[in-house]
């Protein structure tokens, strides 16, 4: 057997290499429209027991997989020397990463997500998967109903040394560059008047399906105040202001999320979620218009290398009309 399927209500392809002579890169031109299919049934597909690879050949699988590699992500850095290559979040190694589909905060996001596993953690780091048809089932439906009718309002502030640099987001160190920098992947750019950058942009919380369900689709828990470390979320607000935290999601119109409905949705992720430790030269394949993705608190070095699979943006209104992502089941 070199195939097989780990999961229950989020299920991931295990493809095994069939012979430990084989590279990654000759496996996918064979069987290219197999794992293509996969992602686009089950969601993920990890691949074990390859040759190990060079970031160069990384990238060659991500090109194989992908039409158009989307390589001027600005929320990850970029790997120092492959175009198209990122390193992965820097983030604190004691914080969870919590769930999220890669740029549903803004108007453009990657179809497919992958992650090579280059040094495991000495403990913890695990990967974690959601499928966002099966959270969505797990929802009660008012609740559902409500965010699929308001959609998400993201608001995302610029601090010095905090999070990403604006420029690096953007991709311009320009400061009359931003307004439109910022539009090409649908959001608002106001300078505040101690001249911190605001970005803010309309998103929805879940879409529908070709077949009619509904998929659970955004950044809701990375965003959320109530998300942070309460140390940490205490610390912001002395030094930015409760109002002004360097991430926030609302509903569409503005409104508060109350916490009862962060806690509905933090049930339906952990009765469906997957998590899957990965070992060293593990490649990860990820649908990010199906499932979102998590990293577990670790301990050691860690190395991830990512990659980000063709571009998709929004098609039609921005609180649950149907795009071309509705051609999953
Ligand atoms: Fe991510």
């Amino acid at each position: 057997m070199t195939e097989e399927v780990w999961g229950h209500a989020t299920q991931v392809l295990v493809q095994r290499s069939p012979s430990g002579a084989i590279g990654l890169p000759e496996f996918l031109e064979e069987r290219q429209n197999q794992v293509l299919s996969a992602l686009q049934r089950i969601g993920a597909v990890l691949f074990r027991g390859f040759s190990p690879m060079t970031d160069a050949e990384f990238s060659r699988c991500v090109g194989l997989l992908s039409k158009a590699p989307y390589k001027e992500y600005g929320d990850l850095p970029p790997h120092d020397e492959v175009l198209g290559l990122y390193k992965a979040t820097p983030y604190p190694p004691e914080a969870l990463i919590r769930f999220h589909n890669e740029g549903a905060h803004t108007g453009m996001w990657p179809r497919t997500q992958m992650f090579l596993m280059r040094q495991p953690a000495t403990s913890g780091g695990e990967w974690g998967l959601a499928d966002g048809r099966t959270v969505a089932s797990s929802i009660d439906d008012r609740l559902l109903q409500t965010f699929q009718e308001s959609g998400l309002r993201y608001l995302r502030r610029f601090w010095p040394g905090l999070d990403v640099d604006w420029s690096r987001f953007l991709g311009t160190d320009e400061p009359t560059e931003v307004e439109a920098s910022a539009a090409r992947i649908g959001l608002k750019a106001e300078w505040e008047s101690d001249g911190v950058l605001l970005l803010s942009g309309e998103a929805r919380a879940l879409y529908t399906l070709g077949t009619g369900r509904r998929c659970w689709w955004n950044q809701v828990q990375l965003h959320h105040p109530r998300s942070l470390d309460p140390a940490v979320r205490s610390a912001l607000e002395m030094a930015c202001g409760p109002s002004r935290l360097p991430r926030d999601v609302r509903y569409g119109d503005g409104s508060a999320i109350p916490g009862d409905a962060l806690d509905r949705i933090d049930d339906a992720l952990e009765q469906n979620c997957l998590w899957i430790a990965g070992g060293e030269g593990d490649l990860l394949i990820v649908n990010n218009e199906l499932m979102a993705h998590a990293r577990a608190p670790y301990k050691g070095p860690r190395e991830v290398l990512v990659a980000l699979g063709d571009p998709d943006v929004a098609r039609s209104n921005s609180t649950g009309g149907q795009t071309r992502m509705d051609s999953f089941t």
